[in-house]
């Protein structure tokens, strides 16, 4: 078939990339020069797995890069949207990216089209979309409006995107509804699967993506649902793990407890600093507005949303109660992404959080194995935050070392090594990377969420060496100020 992915961001290109590799042939579009010409020269302008060698095997060849939209929707017979949908102030989804797309298709509409919204978009869009089409001149017996949301994650997005638990196809008409199944056959009939050069995926043994077909507002409405359900299992943990800590449980083994119920299951109950990312917290407030505005009160997206919130808030005073005062502290930190396998740091709390202690007055070294470019950009070149080659050079001589993202990496880190970098042997960790008893062992103080502190035998030695730092740095304060 042939496939205008309009949008080249996280999920335009490995959509497009994606289609491409199912055997279509797919435009890129995008009105961002600097990507475009990236993607042209052979770039990855994202850090996805897969992604590189799907951009590798059909550049120039199934898969093309443009800026022009007309021409992309005179080429194409499906024409994906797959462009921002950002919070505005009010919590609203901002759908000014996708009207404006809307009417550069309407103009070039020649020939009988389906237009499909990959962006995440609140309920009525769909029709919205149709609106804005008629309005600018597209016959109206020339298309057709879609809804196909797309629930990969990134970090995993390309695996996702052709091993989908599920493709949803919101779709008001027979006639859209089947273009879309054909878009997407290779994945429902299992032949991909059999192609000797397939990405590898999450499954052994045949298996065929199931296919859901709904009307287009049930398709809007099951991203915004499945996206809210998911955060709200995320802030659930956490509350639990706060209860953990007041009454001295374990959360690991609580959610162990909970997660094993089949009606439950352990996925997304992992606590930590809290949810992020470019979807949840904008998608949950868009829901919270159309549930609002259409007159329905839901009262656990606020409840989800605050305990997200508090969560960060638990972490800096988790650091202070490690470090007694914050003020001149050196801050060793492992992750800047909002979660591992990305570069992302849109909503990331590791960001969050570094600038609360930027606040406190602490100087921050951190790494990340992919987001460090991304985040010299997010905090700019004055700013107390310096950027190490490697986690072993942003601990030495630090104060106390923060996990904020949970790559892999920094589980595999040597505890011992650890330890003779610090300043002091203090790790706070954020995403309960580390057990406790290692921790113990290596001799380190170790906070996480929802667990017991491990605080060794030398605690008495560490806190008064800390009363004694901070009075030194409060001296000096009072010296420049004088
Ligand atoms: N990132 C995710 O994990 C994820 C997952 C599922 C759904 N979504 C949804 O998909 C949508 C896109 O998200 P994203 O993370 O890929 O965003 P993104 O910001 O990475 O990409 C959006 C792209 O659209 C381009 N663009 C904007 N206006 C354009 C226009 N008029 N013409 C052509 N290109 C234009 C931008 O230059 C950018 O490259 C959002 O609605 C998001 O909620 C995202």
């Amino acid at each position: 078939m042939r496939i205008a992915v309009v949008g080249s961001g996280y999920v335009g290109l490995v959509a497009g990339a994606c289609f491409a590799e199912l055997g279509h042939d797919v435009l890129l579009v995008d009105n961002d020069e600097h990507k475009l010409a990236a993607l042209k020269l052979g770039e990855c302008p994202i850090h996805e797995k897969f992604l590189p060698e799907l951009l590798e095997r059909h550049r120039g060849k199934r898969l093309d890069f443009t800026g022009d939209l007309a021409d992309a929707v005179r080429h194409s017979q499906l024409i994906f949207i797959a462009v921002g949908t950002p919070p505005k102030d009010d919590g609203d989804a901002d759908l000014s990216y996708v009207e404006s797309v809307a009417q550069g298709i309407a103009g070039a509409i020649d020939d009988y089209k389906v237009v499909v919204e990959k962006s995440t978009v609140p309920v009525y869009t769909n029709s919205w979309v149709r609106k804005i089409m008629l309005l600018n001149g597209a016959p109206a017996e020339l298309f057709d409006v879609a809804s196909n949301p797309e629930f990969l994650r990134e970090g995993t997005a390309v695996a996702d995107f052709l091993y989908p638990d599920r493709i949803v196809v919101g779709a008001d008409t027979d006639r859209c509804a089947q273009l879309l199944a054909q878009a997407y056959g290779p994945l429902t009939d299992g032949s991909y699967y059999k192609n000797p050069d397939a990405i590898p995926g999450p499954v052994t043994g045949p298996f065929q993506a199931h296919l859901i077909r709904t009307s287009a507002k049930s398709a809007e409405l099951i991203k915004h649902a499945s996206n809210a359900f998911l955060a709200m299992k995320i802030s659930f943990i956490n509350a639990v793990a706060s209860v953990c800590e007041a009454v001295g449980a374990d959360v690991e083994q609580v959610r162990e407890g909970i997660g094993t119920d089949s009606r439950i299951g352990r996925r997304f109950l992992s606590p930590g600093v809290g949810y992020g990312g470019s979807c949840f917290p904008k998608d949950l407030l868009a829901f919270r507005s159309v549930a609002r505005e259409n007159g329905c009160h839901f009262g656990l997206l606020d409840e989800t949303a605050r305990v997200n919130e508090e969560q960060r808030n638990r972490f800096i005073r988790k650091v202070r109660k490690a470090l007694w005062t914050l003020k001149g502290k050196k801050l060793a930190v492992l992750g800047l992404a909002f979660k591992n396998g990305t570069d992302d740091l849109r909503e990331s709390p590791a960001v969050g959080i570094i600038k609360s202690l930027l606040k406190e007055g602490c100087a921050i070294t951190a790494y990340d194995p992919a987001a460090m470019g991304r985040a010299a950009e997010e905090f700019g070149p004055n700013s107390a935050v310096r950027f190490a080659h490697g986690p072993y050079e942003a601990l030495q001589g630090a104060d106390a070392c923060l996990v904020l993202t949970e790559w892999e990496d920094f589980a595999a880190l040597d505890l011992a090594r650890i330890k003779q970098l610090l300043r002091y042997p203090i790790v706070v960790d954020g995403r309960n990377l580390f057990k406790p008893a290692a921790m113990e062992e290596a001799g380190l103080h170790y906070y996480s969420i929802g667990r017991p502190d491990v605080v060794g035998a030398h605690s008495a030695t560490v806190t008064s060496a800390l009363k004694e730092a901070a009075s030194k740095n409060e001296a000096i304060s009072r010296n420049e100020a004088a």
